[in-house]
């Protein structure tokens, strides 16, 4: 099912064409590069952006990396790859889908046995976790459809969209699998202060597809909740832990908590790389503080008091006792999720 949507990030020829996510709505400009340390720019600078697109931005890191490689044997085309791999891990620390992406792409590369069998490695892997993120994602919109009623009002943080993934998405997913099939309902989006992810960038792909979305302030969830039919919350996330501990963008906390006072359903949207079975308590889960003049400026200009610095934790944690489903490519978990995640990750 093809949307009214570009492509968030390419790999082509030993060049990786990405849409700079920072001038959106007001402008769709790419970035062509054939320079690794211009994606794991984007990626720090947030012009490529989520946990899945951030995973496949560095697998194409990785493929650049490769690809352009002078090395002539193949111990030295590894080490440079390990330079490579390094700094992308100091991108951005909470979405899993980075390390996990890293890790596949060097599992692959590990046992080349020249500069140009690990160069093809390198490549394939990449372009492979580019395909199974669009596929995994599109198996998310056909198990969480059926969530979504027509009439309904569904709401979201921030940008779980086709933006963030190879595409269709991960919260959106199952809106535009319904909206396809016929189903009409509107979207609430919050706008997600401080980079507006939800004002921008959600909204921006909803209404290019066609769904009615309203965009809500950040603050404004609970009378908004009081006042109006709120049928479903699907957020994203960036990192899920063993037992169902999810980080997404700050604000997805305070979402869970008057979702569960209202009444209203609240389900995590996410493809299996998001999950970490490595750890199993939310504290463990590493969260993005950011420079706090994101906060303090808005594209550039300043709106607080010289002198007076701001506070910037980027996500937050919901605990699995908030949520009331995961929607992965293989199916939705339900609680108790210490039990059900594992069998959709072992
Ligand atoms: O800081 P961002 O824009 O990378 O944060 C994005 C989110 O929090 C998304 O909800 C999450 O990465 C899932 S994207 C499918």
């Amino acid at each position: 099912m093809p949307l009214n949507l570009p492509r968030t990030i390419e790999f082509v020829d030993g060049r990786v064409r990405f849409i700079n996510q920072l001038k959106l709505p007001h402008a769709l400009e790419y970035v062509e590069t054939s320079d690794w340390r211009r994606v794991a720019e984007a990626i720090r600078r947030m012009e490529v952006r989520g946990a899945p697109a951030i995973g496949v931005a560095a697998a194409f890191a990785l493929a650049l990396a490769a690809y352009h490689t002078r090395a002539r044997v193949v111990d030295e085309a590894w080490k440079e790859l390990e330079v490579c791999a390094e700094e992308l891990r100091r991108t951005r620390p909470t979405a899993v889908n980075l390390f996990w992406a890293i890790n596949r792409v060097l599992e692959a590369a590990k046992s080349a046995g020249s500069v140009e069998e690990l160069r093809r490695a390198v490549v394939e892997t990449a372009l492979e976790i580019q395909r199974a993120d669009e596929e995994a994602n599109r198996r998310i919109g056909e198990h969480g459809e059926s969530l979504i009623g027509d009439g309904d009002t569904v709401m979201t943080i921030c940008n779980a969209g086709s933006l963030a993934t190879s595409y269709y998405g991960t919260a959106t997913a199952p809106l535009y699998a319904a909206f396809e099939r016929g189903k009409r309902f509107k979207v609430l989006v919050l706008e997600t202060r401080p980079y507006l992810q939800g004002a921008r960038l959600t909204a921006w792909e909803l209404h290019r597809v066609g769904i009615p979305v309203k965009i809500i302030t950040d603050n404004a969830i609970g009378i908004v909740m009081q006042k109006e039919r709120v049928d479903l919350v699907i957020t994203g996330a960036d990192r899920i832990t063993r037992k169902g501990y999810v980080a997404n963008k700050v604000g997805t906390y305070p979402l869970a908590l008057v979702a569960k006072e209202h009444g209203v359903p609240f389900y995590v949207a996410a493809p299996t790389s998001t999950i970490d079975l490595t750890i199993e308590r939310g504290d463990e889960i590493p969260i993005e503080v950011r420079p706090g003049s994101e906060v303090t400026e808005i594209y550039g200009v300043r709106i607080a008091p010289e002198g007076v610095d701001a506070l910037y934790y980027a996500f937050d944690v919901t605990p699995p006792k908030l949520v009331s489903g995961i929607i992965t490519e293989k199916g939705i978990v339900y609680p108790p999720f210490e039990k059900n995640i594992l069998k959709v990750t072992t």
